[in-house]
């Protein structure tokens, strides 16, 4: 699938982006090993939470899920769980493989997944080396890569981890597995990464104490089902920030997106640039995410320098970032962003060829890259068969001389479903074509 983007317009009115992908996975997985009926409102129904549905349901647990509907997990607790008689397809979806690896590790769960082949490239060494240290057998590529397999029946030793990366997925994995283990798993990271596996392992009833970066699971605490709503994704709301900030006349208003502070730095860079959000609180039930209608419209951009500090708060965003930064007045760089090159594709060089392509200057470094804002000229990229990097140069058009042609858009499902049908109801001038 391509998409041709036609040159310039503006994004104008209000739209709801679909549910947050990090928060759907990990809605899905806690319910499967609770103990009673879950419901789940505003699921993503995207294609790499439903290879994390279709994962559990082959695990044996009974899942009702129709798209736009709510859903519900009957979890009857970690136990019920059962091996599937063959290896678990996980697609293109990095969330889904850490994080089912860590709980699969935990119940002694044995199970080999693969994947994609963007997937069959992401580092798997990472979650195999806490887990081993746990007790567990996991087995991947000599490359450290999947398929990923885990090794029957051993109840595994709680460890006191500190992450090598700032990593969501890491930390997770391992608390998951910490979940079923013999004593207390602590786990802590050199940067605050996004904190939903915590938020919701509390609301589900897990024993957990966190202390600034350093985070503790007790085992012995059953989970029980839950009802929660899953706001939209910041991580999707961001193309059309961007491209409100970018394209003059624009005004968006996003209504209900997650604005949880571990994932707000791109709210933080665009204002730096020169572009607020209004951000505007909705209520939200105790003790869940919270969330806002966030409003932006159109402003001349000057570029920054992102922080390493920053990063890991923003960094799903930098695709979409780094169109803001090509369309802003003087350089914005990004250093500190080495993990951008082992995301569904390699971000960095993805970017910077694409940039390229469209008469952007660029340098791109090793762990970042340095954008020179200037003119945009049409041209073809190709966006590696990255969602966000398709729906990064997709959005560049409100500001190109010519059209945009991006070929292999195939996974924008992954995260967002939709997204040419909501870009274009907003005025993006999009096309989508078979083929590439
Ligand atoms: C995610 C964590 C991040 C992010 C990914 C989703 C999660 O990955 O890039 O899209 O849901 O925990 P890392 O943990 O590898 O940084």
């Amino acid at each position: 699938m391509r998409f041709i983007v036609q040159p310039g317009g503006c994004l104008r009115g209000r739209a709801q982006v679909p549910g947050d992908k990090s928060i759907s996975h990990r809605a899905l997985m806690l319910a499967a090993i609770a103990h009673g009926d879950s419901e789940i409102r505003g699921l993503l129904p995207g294609a790499d939470v439903i290879a994390t549905l279709e994962a559990l349901r082959a695990f044996g647990v009974d899942i009702e899920f129709t798209p736009g509907a709510v859903t519900r997990v009957h979890g009857r607790g970690p136990q019920a769980l059962s091996a599937p008689t063959a290896s678990v397809d996980l697609g293109n979806s990095g969330t889904s493989i850490r994080l089912l690896t860590g709980l699969c590790a935990g119940l002694g769960l044995p199970v080999t997944f693969t994947g994609d082949e963007s997937l069959r490239s992401r580092p798997m060494r990472r979650v195999a080396e806490p887990l081993r240290r746990m007790g567990a057998r996991i087995e991947c590529s000599e490359a450290g890569t999947p398929p990923v397999t885990v090794g029957a029946g051993r109840r595994l030793r709680g460890i006191d981890y500190t992450l090598p990366v700032a990593s969501a997925q890491l930390k997770s994995a391992v608390l998951l597995a910490g979940l079923h283990a013999e004593g207390r798993t602590c786990v802590t990271e050199p940067a605050a990464t996004r904190d939903h596996s915590e938020r919701m392992l509390r609301q589900f009833g897990a024993d957990l104490r966190i202390e600034g970066l350093r985070v503790c699971v007790t085992p012995g605490a059953p989970l029980a089902g839950s009802s929660l709503t899953v706001p939209g994704d910041l991580s999707s709301a961001a193309f059309f920030l961007v491209g409100a900030a970018i394209a003059q006349g624009s005004d968006v208003e996003l209504t209900n997106v997650g604005v949880n502070p571990t994932r707000t730095g791109i709210l933080e860079c665009l204002a730096a640039m020169g572009a607020s959000a209004l951000c505007t609180p909705v209520a939200a039930d105790a003790g869940a995410e919270p969330r806002a209608d966030l409003r932006l419209q159109s402003a001349p951009l000057r570029g920054i320098v992102v922080e390493p500090a920053l990063v890991p708060r923003t960094i799903d965003e930098f695709p979409a970032l780094l169109i803001a930064a090509a369309c802003a007045e003087g350089t914005t760089s990004v250093t500190g962003a080495a993990e951008l090159r082992v995301k569904e594709s390699d971000r960095i060089a993805g970017m910077a060829a694409g940039l390229t392509a469209l008469g952007v200057a660029n340098e791109p470094i090793p762990d970042g890259i340095i954008v020179h804002g200037g003119r945009l000229r049409g041209g073809t990229v190709d966006s590696l068969g990255d969602h966000r990097l398709a729906m990064a140069f997709a959005i560049a058009a409100l500001r190109a001389e010519g059209p945009i042609e991006i070929l292999h858009c195939n996974n924008v499902a992954t995260s967002f479903p939709g997204f040419a049908a909501l870009a274009g109801g907003l005025g993006l001038r999009i096309a989508v074509r078979d083929g590439a």
